[in-house]
């Protein structure tokens, strides 16, 4: 059923919510209603006694003005004049309405409202006790704020100009972009839109959009920044869909002119969490928020709901979080796939390292995809052996390799027409250097990055391929040992995924909640999984996968078959880099006594660069000369 928005005019005792809320009704012809006068006898009794309310007293006035703003949104919407001085009360005033709740928040000093309310005849609530507002009062972070030194025809004409304006900005209407725009849109959202006009390229492509949907019928379209700019409410929150790099600075730089102090920019694109740091500082320096946000779900996502990861300031998360929660995919629980990640640029970088997941995930079922090849499978094949496992193995992934393995295109499959090159975007790049830079071994995700790059190099493969006589023989293997190989690399993937992310967590003092991050991962996004789901779990308990006890029964069961899989493929030559280094490194990372004594020997032996001995407690360094003279 279609619901129409709700205006609550909220603000300390005595700021005029009753004289602005019954002109503004008026204006929009829309019906009034005064909070107050559904206070109970015992409220009002004890409000002329001086006495504050308390939270318990507020509580049953609040749901009955919840369940009136139901009502009225459901005819034609309604004013209401209410106090809504905190969050949580806010939060039961508009539970069930979402964002068709609209707040306008009157705001001025207490000597502005003290001159106010001491004017006043016949008011119930004393002027002495306006401290006591003030010292709760929780100032909203989404409301049209307008200041009561304002005369009311003023305040009216503010709110309706503001209320005219559109809520939230999206700029670059790529694939994302569009999905975005239309996902806010389908949440009752009033959305300005913009995308550039560059002659005989793109031109009126926001208006064109506009036109081709009809949940878009409100939105404002354009192509002139200023303007767009000038078409939002202030404080303003502009979101950022642009390719990813320079051309972000340069949009921000475009931008700047034209945005005030306190507005914000969510940069929704796959930026490097550096970059993120960095323009958020720049950012600062000009009083203008930043968040940067990890969006994951591709174009399907993005409109029925994507996965959001934003990091930047706490506070500037809390004014856009109404937006990101309204269109992020829901979970299980029906709670959004969308929370605070941290500061800086930690949303950037946990989206990052979700793509190399993602990389990593994306090679082993085009691994597994050899390997059934290998073993004598046409692509329908394949994907009926893929089916198979969904009911253990659920995944987007697998769900969308099934797919392409069963496409056609005249009698072959269209993946025997795709060229064998896999391109990237550059984020597995970013985590393999994050890796590296961090001293994690995330080496599954760099191997997908590597199979990527050495699949580039086809010219030169085929001709090494004439070269060199390549092993015909079929791995001795069965289709139940690919799979438990498949899903015992699986957890090795995730497992350093997860560790890259709580090592950076630690460095740059992040606190990021690993478990709610493995939570906004179980939909809308692309690694989204059973697996993930049961992640959520042991994540409250431990940073460390492995130490899990299911986890470790399960990877022990699957263990043998991955030894045997990589060891046949050796011998038959196949390449299956992330199966071999699941397995090398869990070997590597399952021993107690290294190699790696003989490195720290070589070190010393011609760089001098000493030794710790393990007869030594005490982490004394050592330097022997190697060589009796
Ligand atoms: C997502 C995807 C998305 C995009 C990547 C792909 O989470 O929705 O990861 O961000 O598909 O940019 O990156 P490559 O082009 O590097 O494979």
């Amino acid at each position: 059923m279609k619901m129409n928005n709700v205006i609550f005019i909220m603000g300390v005792s005595g700021c005029g919510k009753t004289t602005i809320g019954k002109l503004l009704s008026e204006e929009l012809s829309l019906p009034f209603f005064d909070a107050d006068d559904f206070h109970s006898v015992a409220n009002i009794k004890k409000m002329s006694e001086g006495k504050p309310l308390n939270d318990t007293d507020r509580e049953g006035w609040l749901k009955i003005i919840n369940k009136l703003a139901i009502d009225q949104s459901l005819k034609k919407g309604c004013v209401i004049a209410c106090s809504a001085l905190k969050e949580h009360y806010r939060f039961i005033l508009s539970t069930k309405l979402e964002t068709n709740a609209k707040w306008v928040y009157l705001s001025g000093s207490f000597e502005d409202v003290y001159n106010q309310i001491s004017e006043r005849k016949n008011h119930f609530m004393p002027s002495e006790l306006l401290q006591s507002q003030f010292e709760i009062l929780e100032v909203p972070a989404n409301a049209i704020e307008v200041s009561i030194t304002n005369s009311p025809l003023e305040i009216i004409k503010i709110i309706k100009k503001q209320y005219m304006k559109s809520e939230f900005g999206l700029f670059g209407l790529g694939v994302m972009g569009k999905s975005l725009t239309r996902n806010l849109a389908n949440n009752g959202f009033k959305i300005s839109m913009f995308n550039r006009h560059v002659a005989g390229v793109s031109e009126n492509v926001a208006v064109n959009f506009k036109n081709e949907h009809d949940e878009l019928s409100n939105t404002l379209a354009f192509d002139n920044i200023e303007a767009f700019v000038n078409s939002l409410q202030t404080p303003r929150k502009i979101m950022l869909m642009v390719n990813a790099g320079k051309v972000t600075d340069y949009v921000i730089e475009d931008l700047l002119p034209y945005l005030s102090e306190g507005d914000t920019l969510i940069d929704g694109g796959n930026s490097n969490y550096k970059k993120t740091k960095e323009r958020s500082a720049y950012l600062k320096s000009k009083n203008i928020y930043f968040i940067g946000t990890g969006v994951s779900g591709g174009e399907e996502g993005a409109l029925k709901g994507p996965s959001i990861m934003p990091g930047g300031s706490k506070e500037t998360y809390e004014s856009i979080a109404p937006f990101l929660n309204a269109i992020a995919a829901k979970d299980k629980n029906n709670l959004p796939c969308c929370t605070y990640i941290g500061p800086d640029g930690s949303g950037h970088f946990v989206k990052m390292v979700h793509n190399g997941i993602e990389y990593a995930e994306m090679q082993l079922l085009a691994e597994v995809y050899v390997i059934l090849k290998e073993l004598g499978n046409i692509p329908d094949e394949i994907a009926d052996i893929l089916e198979s496992w969904k009911a253990s193995a659920s995944s987007y992934l697998l769900e969308i390799t099934i797919d392409i393995l069963r496409k056609k295109e005249g009698d072959d499959w269209l993946v025997n027409k795709i060229m064998d090159k896999a391109g990237n975007k550059g984020t597995g790049n970013w985590t393999t250097i994050a890796t590296a830079e961090l001293g994690v071994s995330s080496s599954l995700i760099a191997s997908a990055l590597f199979a990527r790059y050495t699949s580039f190099y086809k010219e030169e493969r085929v001709q090494l391929n004439k070269l060199y006589d390549k092993q015909t023989q079929t791995p001795k293997i069965t289709v139940a040992e690919v799979f438990e190989t498949y899903q015992f690399a699986r957890i090795v993937n995730h497992y350093q995924g997860i560790k890259l992310i709580a090592e950076a967590s630690k460095a740059f003092e992040w606190h990021i909640n690993l478990s709610e991050m493995a939570r906004i991962w179980t939909n809308g996004c692309i690694i989204r999984s059973t697996f993930m789901e049961e992640l959520v779990e042991i994540l409250k308990e431990t940073d460390n996968i492995l130490t899990n006890s299911v986890i470790v029964d399960q990877t022990k069961s699957l263990k043998p078959s991955a030894n045997k899989v990589i060891a046949q493929c050796a011998l038959a030559e196949l390449p299956i880099v992330c199966m071999s280094e699941s397995v090398n490194f869990f070997n590597g990372l399952t021993t107690a006594d290294s190699s790696a004594n003989i490195i720290q020997a070589q070190r010393d032996y011609f760089g001098s660069h000493t030794y710790q001995r393990l007869d030594d407690e005490s982490g004394a360094f050592y330097h022997t000369e190697w060589i009796n003279e």
